[in-house]
């Protein structure tokens, strides 16, 4: 198998193997820690709403769009733009995606390094007999320690970085199928204790009973956002990973069962933090991006066997938040491996020290830098916003644009049905909501949740 340079491409080797690689980049942090605080800050189940509306109406076509882009190239997010429209401005999009790629794993692994030290903690038995305020001191102290989160958050990026090294069919279909679906369990259990637990109601209504007063331009943007992240598209990780498929994946049916794991994933993350939450007499606004390591740990300690419960709970989500970081680092390495000609190997070493640089500044947002801020967010909060808020949402609106406007109807049928093998339907649905509906509403709430128009 070819790993180590641009001679042959590699490629995922069963149906499974490309649904569990695509729905390994989409459930990540997004799902279990970015939702619940982003619905928790926006007032619950109006957010829930919009955001259920987001993905089906924005994010299917998107996703499939950048399938189309990727399959049908078999190139990286820049070099799919070059060979589809040379001589022409479009792939500046890729670029957009490289720059998105090196912002969000920035960040991305600032929460996952959090995660590893939340392995350890559960190994260590950290959590036992402690409350509500202890809990929320040890994730605080630690948070503001410095030293101790850039060490696991280097650890992740190594780990991340080896896995990448080993190549595409052994990396990453190895990892995300079998793993995944205890995730899932583990999950269901939690939501199960979490809402069995006294008061736990008020959560479940925080959740599922919409307040429309709730919602403003800034939180339907929010919505957006979060379901642009969520999936992975808006900068090329999927038309980077299509360009692995086989001939024969049924792109719509892909595109379809990802966001439906997605979201199912992600509500459940809602029912196991929500009612714990008001069960132990918090506000769900009062979280954050430490929200799930401040409540998780109370659930896990009115739970049989909660010290595995926890150490499982933790071990999983580092593994989901792998499956999903090497689908953003192969967004740069793919790029300068088939732009630049460079070994994979070293690719991946420039890619992850210049992502190790930036996250720095990432994990010290709460300490060393926490004075550096901009309109109010600290380094942290204002590169998730740019990421999620501004760069997804302007590369989704440039890929439906391109797929809808600048390729041809007929090639984009030649891709999504497989040559004619497929059966197709509702083909001229899909072509009205990449060609109108998709761009002009995510110019609208771009442009109104930013503040441009009013
Ligand atoms: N979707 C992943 C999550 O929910 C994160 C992620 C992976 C991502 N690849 C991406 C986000 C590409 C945006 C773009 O954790």
């Amino acid at each position: 198998m070819d790993t180590t340079d641009q001679g042959k491409r590699d490629g995922f080797s069963s149906k499974f193997g490309i649904i569990a690689a695509a729905a390994g980049s989409a459930i990540g942090l997004g799902n279990i820690w970015r939702f619940p605080y982003v619905v928790g800050e926006s007032g619950g189940g109006a957010f829930l709403l919009v955001y259920l509306g987001f993905v089906l109406v924005l994010g299917i076509p998107v996703m499939l769009s950048e399938f189309v882009i990727g399959r049908k190239t078999k190139s990286n997010a820049y070099g799919a733009f070059k060979k589809l429209a040379p001589r022409t401005a479009w792939p500046v999009v890729g670029i957009m995606g490289i720059v998105a790629a090196f912002v969000i794993l920035a960040f991305y692994s600032t929460i996952a390094g959090w995660t590893l030290h939340y392995v350890y903690l559960s190994l260590t038995n950290a959590f036992q007999g402690k409350g509500t305020t202890d809990l929320t001191y040890i994730f605080e102290q630690f948070q503001v320690s410095g030293g101790l989160p850039l060490m696991w958050q280097l650890i992740f990026i190594v780990l991340t970085a080896i896995i990448i090294l080993s190549g595409v069919k052994d990396g990453i279909e190895k990892y995300s199928k079998i793993l995944m679906p205890f995730l899932l369990l583990l999950l269901i259990a939690l939501s199960i204790r979490s809402v069995t637990l006294p008061n736990s109601f008020e959560g479940i209504s925080f959740l599922f009973k919409p307040d429309f007063s709730k919602i403003d331009a800034g939180v339907i943007l929010n919505a957006l956002g979060q379901a642009f992240f969520s999936l992975s598209i808006g900068m090329g990780a999927l038309i980077t990973y299509s360009s692995y498929f086989p001939k024969d994946t049924n792109l719509s049916t892909t595109a379809f069962e990802v966001s439906i794991a997605d979201v199912i994933i992600a509500i459940l993350a809602g029912i196991a933090i929500f009612p714990a939450m008001f069960s132990l007499g918090m506000q769900p606004e009062e979280g954050g991006p430490g929200l799930i390591f401040m409540v998780l740990p109370n659930v896990f300690q009115q739970i049989p066997g909660g010290y595995f419960v926890s150490l499982a709970f933790f071990i999983l989500l580092a593994i989901a938040a792998l499956t999903s970081s090497i689908s953003i680092m192969e967004v740069v390495v793919a790029f300068l491996v088939e732009e630049f000609k460079m070994k994979r190997r070293q690719g991946t070493v420039i890619t992850a020290v210049a992502a190790a640089f930036i996250g720095v500044f990432c994990t010290l947002s709460w300490s060393t830098f926490e004075g550096v801020t901009f309109a109010g967010k600290n380094i942290f909060d204002t590169l998730d916003f740019a990421a999620s808020n501004i760069l997804l949402p302007l590369g989704g609106l440039l890929i439906v644009l391109f797929v809808g406007w600048y390729m041809k109807s007929v090639e984009v049928k030649e891709e999504l049905s497989n040559s004619g093998a497929l059966k197709i339907r509702l083909f001229s649905a899909f072509l009205f909501i990449i060609r109108f509906i998709a761009p002009v509403a995510i110019a609208i709430i771009f442009l109104n949740g930013i503040g441009f128009i009013k």
